[in-house]
């Protein structure tokens, strides 16, 4: 009987680690992309004769790209200059393909996808699984091959597949399936973008297992905003669900919390750090969206800091959790390779002024991570080394409202 169980248990742990390193099997995303996105700064703007510089046009990525290439964000590792809904024309051209908008990309998205390539950056592309997009242009339905095809000889790197107007969950799960093997099939390497779990979620509870063979990283939860509202409500419902979705994230897929959208209006700089720490210790895809040709010094600074990105390519790829949440404070951690980890304190608290927060060393990795010292450093709000701390120890962070201190422990 005992013996029994032993194999029961064997057998069960066998099959979860074979899950665990069953991820789409087209070796991209090893570590989380990075890129620019234009969907949370520039929505379904279609008005180029009013807003040129504002308006979905191959101008606005181009000059992306032109920044991208010429101010570091290349070099900090943002690969993917992405295009996401209201690229295309309203109807498909005479061979049933998808065609852009011919006004406002005149030169097509091959030529586009050059131009980018010759910057040594990738093009990301967008449609749906469903008859329509999100915004009403022409989806994939029934055209999966197609489009996968067309996408492909365009040259394009990335497909960001929404899941608007899917018609049913079984189309649903279906459709994003079919599109991955079409990917597939077209040999190019394109890194698959999902929605698949976020549009199933009402319904029924995603089989991550499955989503991950299919997928490179995937959204759980609603679109981000440019809010501090919007980044604490994906953190809050990234904590209550981190039990079922940390454990799936991995080299070639990933969960998504969505966009950064520092550089822009609505958060804070303390709330900025804070995105760009916790979206670190989640391992997200880190797709800026924003105006890179008019963004702050400061925003820049954070966003092309190589301490954090360094944090969250960490080719671990293991995705952080909460350990624990104290009236105002949460603490977080993120296994990384050579026996580190990552350690965010986030403050809650929306009144006065700085906190501290005083916890044990024990406490992180499992009584592993400093034991029995470490040498800590604080990488966000502003790199700086701490020395080295034994076991024992307490610590005392102190941390701004709606910040966060990001710190990296090495075991010693
Ligand atoms: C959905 C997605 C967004 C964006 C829009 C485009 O809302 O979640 O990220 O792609 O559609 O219409």
């Amino acid at each position: 009987m005992a013996a029994g169980r032993r194999v029961l248990r064997w057998a069960l742990a066998a099959a979860a680690a074979l899950a665990a390193t069953l991820a789409l099997d087209n070796g991209l995303a090893r570590t989380p992309p990075m890129g620019w996105l234009h969907w949370e700064r520039f929505l379904c703007r279609t008005d180029c004769a009013t807003d040129p510089h504002r308006c979905v046009s191959e101008q606005l990525f181009v000059e992306m790209t032109d920044v991208m290439a010429a101010e570091g964000w290349r070099e900090a590792g943002y690969e993917y200059v992405c295009i996401d809904d209201c690229w295309m024309a309203p109807r498909r051209d005479g061979e049933g393909r998808l065609q852009a908008d011919p006004k406002r990309f005149p030169s097509g998205i091959r030529r586009l996808a050059d131009y980018v390539h010759s910057k040594g950056l990738k093009l990301g592309i967008y449609s749906d699984v469903g008859n329509k997009t999100c915004a009403g242009f022409p989806g994939s339905y029934d055209h999966y091959e197609l489009d996968a095809q067309t996408f492909a000889s365009w040259g394009v790197d990335l497909l960001k597949f929404d899941g608007c107007n899917s018609g049913s969950l079984e189309l649903l799960a279906e459709g994003y399936r079919r599109m991955s093997l079409a990917l597939n099939k077209t040999g190019r390497s394109i890194v698959y973008s999902c929605e698949w779990p976020f549009y199933l979620r009402p319904a029924q509870q995603p089989n991550y297992t499955e989503i991950k063979q299919y997928c490179n990283h995937w959204r759980n939860f609603f679109d981000v905003y440019d809010s501090w509202r919007s980044i604490k409500s994906i953190l809050d419902w990234t904590v209550l669900h981190q039990d079922s979705i940390v454990k799936i994230a991995g080299p070639g897929g990933w969960n998504d919390p969505d966009m950064l959208v520092i550089g822009n209006f609505g958060l804070s700089w303390d709330q900025s750090v804070t995105q760009m720490a916790m979206w670190a210790i989640m391992a997200a895809p880190l797709f800026m969206s924003n105006d890179l040709r008019h963004i702050s010094p400061e925003a820049k600074w954070l966003l092309q800091n190589k301490e954090v990105i360094a944090i969250n390519q960490d080719p671990l790829g293991k995705q952080g959790y909460q350990i624990t949440k104290d009236k105002n404070f949460e603490l977080w951690e993120r296994p990384l390779s050579g026996r580190a980890y990552a350690v965010a304190v986030l403050n809650h608290q929306e009144i006065g002024g700085p906190q501290n927060f005083t916890f044990s060393l024990t406490f992180l990795g499992n009584g592993l991570a400093c034991n029995p010292a470490c040498s800590i450093r604080q990488v966000l709000p502003a790199s700086r080394d701490w020395g080295v701390y034994s076991w024992v120890s307490p610590l005392s962070v102190e941390v701004n409202p709606t910040g966060t201190v990001l710190l990296k422990v090495a075991v010693l």
